[in-house]
């Protein structure tokens, strides 16, 4: 089936995207020509009103990658031009697909370098909140920082540890501790990732301050400064026994954050999460947040057969 240009690519009402689901696609083309007038607009007031707070608060690597993938302020971007400039630096790529990437995939891709990316934009009326990705999101908040040699060879190594949890739990004869032990890991993978990737804060070299690097704090209007200034937000050295044993809130603005001091103290954090993971120290982490749902535990359990 083919759609009428400027049919529109805005979250939960893009028909090519529902197609896409319907037939089973996860990774798709980007129809450029359906972004619709108002779709290029939704993108260009998220991307004006986040530029002076970028300013203000984003870490040195994320403006440096903002400025080496030189996007257009005034229309969605086309994931071939950003991945012109982005493989050059890094050898990532944004690869769009239709909608929830399984877990095991998802760390996958980014082991190949691929970066799972929404292709769909919020609707114009609803800026602020938005609970699921789209490509503000993905591409100004997440992929900036992929320009960032550190940040990518950490990523990588994120894939390196689903690997080693799936071949972990392929060891393991007994189904029930099978099961039991590896959605400890992935609720410990889970964590780790958000309160870093997503909503990571790094100390600024230059001013001995706090900037942010976290892509959820990034493409967020609000939060961004809020993480930064609120006094209604804690703000510790991260250590990696806490992170993996703290549960989190997706549907308000969070009240915990952790401080990394460099992107290779980030690496080392991810090696050391593979070494506890060896160790079966992510075993029984605390319960609560995230729940582990049912298709990123098979998409662990089906890698090798496990
Ligand atoms: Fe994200």
């Amino acid at each position: 089936m083919t759609f009428p240009a400027g049919v529109g690519m805005t979250t939960t009402m893009a028909p090519y995207i529902e197609q896409a689901q319907r037939e089973g696609q996860l990774y798709i083309e980007q129809p450029y020509e359906l972004y619709s007038e108002d779709n290029h607009e939704a993108w260009r007031r998220l991307y004006s009103r986040m530029v002076p707070k970028w300013e203000q608060y984003a870490n040195e690597h994320f403006m440096r990658g903002i400025a080496n993938l030189c996007l257009d302020p005034d229309r969605v971007p086309r994931l071939e031009d950003v991945n012109k400039f982005l493989c050059n630096l890094t050898g990532f790529r944004a690869k769009a697909v239709s909608g929830y990437v399984p877990a095991f995939q998802f760390f996958d891709c980014l082991r190949q370098r691929d970066f799972p990316t929404t292709i769909t934009i919020r609707h114009q009326d609803k800026l602020d909140y938005l609970p699921e990705p789209d490509i503000f999101h993905d591409i100004a908040g997440h992929v900036p920082m992929h320009t960032d040699k550190a940040f990518a060879d950490t990523l990588v190594r994120f894939g390196d540890c689903a690997h080693t949890a799936a071949e972990i739990a392929a060891s393991i004869p007994d189904e029930e501790e099978k099961v039991r032990k590896l959605s400890s890991v992935i609720k410990a993978m889970a964590r780790f990732f958000w309160f870093t990737i997503e909503f990571g804060l790094m100390k600024d070299r230059s001013t001995g301050g706090l900037r942010a690097y976290g892509s959820g704090l990034l493409s967020s209007y609000g939060e961004l400064e809020h993480s930064l200034v609120s006094p209604l937000v804690q703000r510790y050295p991260v250590q990696l026994e806490w992170v993996i044993n703290q549960y989190f809130e997706i549907d308000h603005y969070q009240p915990l954050l952790f401080v990394v001091d460099s992107f290779d103290h980030l690496f080392s954090l991810v090696d050391t999460l593979e070494a506890w993971m060896k160790d079966g120290r992510l075993d029984n982490v605390a319960p609560g947040e995230p729940e582990v749902g049912e298709s990123d535990l098979k998409s662990f359990l089906h890698v090798g057969g496990a």
